[in-house]
């Protein structure tokens, strides 16, 4: 994407009301307001919380929150210009139970209270297979500790991902960590009793991993 096309979608993002963009310093040394009150002050209402992590364009977020309309979603990413596209849809198609939040996922536990979230999703993060980037590994113990800090006990997080790697690397460390699988799919589209959620809804990277035939994983788990 050229940098105008980025500028005007970041420009655009500004004037949603469905996009939060709060700055570090916000979130870390000041007390962010939608901290503990996403539901009544962003969403007007008092539904159950779902985060996407590493939303991208937020196909997930929308999809879901089209079909849920009982439940408000929060797209989460650090880039703008991709989320840009979920927002849009949202706004044009009048879908009000979802909204972006530009953040690093390393400071969710600074824009939710504890208890706030129920659900996570999180959706083909990048595997970081090289040992330099073990720290980037959205599911390493670090991560699971603050999802945990957000979650409700009996929370769930959904794991989709195309990167075998990742799905062993999560699987070995849930169990190692005695944490509860609660499902664990190695190829969705072949292995029957996935969840609709999980074989009915297609991301953008996704989509590219399909076409090359790659087998899509998927796991559910709760944090203990
Ligand atoms: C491989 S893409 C997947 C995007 C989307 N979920 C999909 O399936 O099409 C990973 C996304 O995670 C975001 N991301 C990676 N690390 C992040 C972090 N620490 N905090 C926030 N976003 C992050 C990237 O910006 C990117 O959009």
């Amino acid at each position: 994407m050229g940098s105008k096309n980025k500028l005007k979608r970041f420009r655009e993002n500004e004037t949603f009301n469905n996009v939060i963009q709060p700055t570090r310093d916000e979130l870390v040394n000041a007390e962010f307001s939608l901290k503990g009150h996403w539901s009544k002050n962003q969403f007007k209402n008092n539904n159950p919380v779902v985060l996407e992590l590493g939303c991208g364009k937020g196909e997930y977020s929308v999809a879901l929150a089209k079909k849920y309309p009982n439940k408000n979603f929060i797209g989460i990413d650090i880039k703008g210009a991709r989320f840009w596209r979920g927002a849009k849809t949202a706004v044009e198609e009048d879908i009000n139970n979802v909204a972006f939040l530009r953040t690093q996922i390393e400071l969710i536990e600074y824009a939710f209270a504890e208890n706030e979230v129920d659900e996570i999703w999180i959706t083909f993060p990048d595997p970081q297979i090289k040992y330099k980037r073990t720290k980037h590994r959205m599911t390493n113990a670090a991560f699971l500790q603050r999802y945990k800090q957000v979650l409700k006990p009996e929370g769930i997080v959904n794991l989709k991902t195309d990167s075998e790697f990742m799905h062993g690397y999560t699987l070995g460390l849930l169990h190692g960590a005695g944490h509860e699988v609660l499902y664990a799919n190695h190829n969705v589209y072949k292995q029957e009793g996935s969840p609709e959620d999980v074989t009915a809804i297609q991301t953008f990277y996704e989509s590219q991993y399909l076409q090359l035939q790659k087998p899509i994983t998927y796991i559910a788990f709760k944090i203990k």
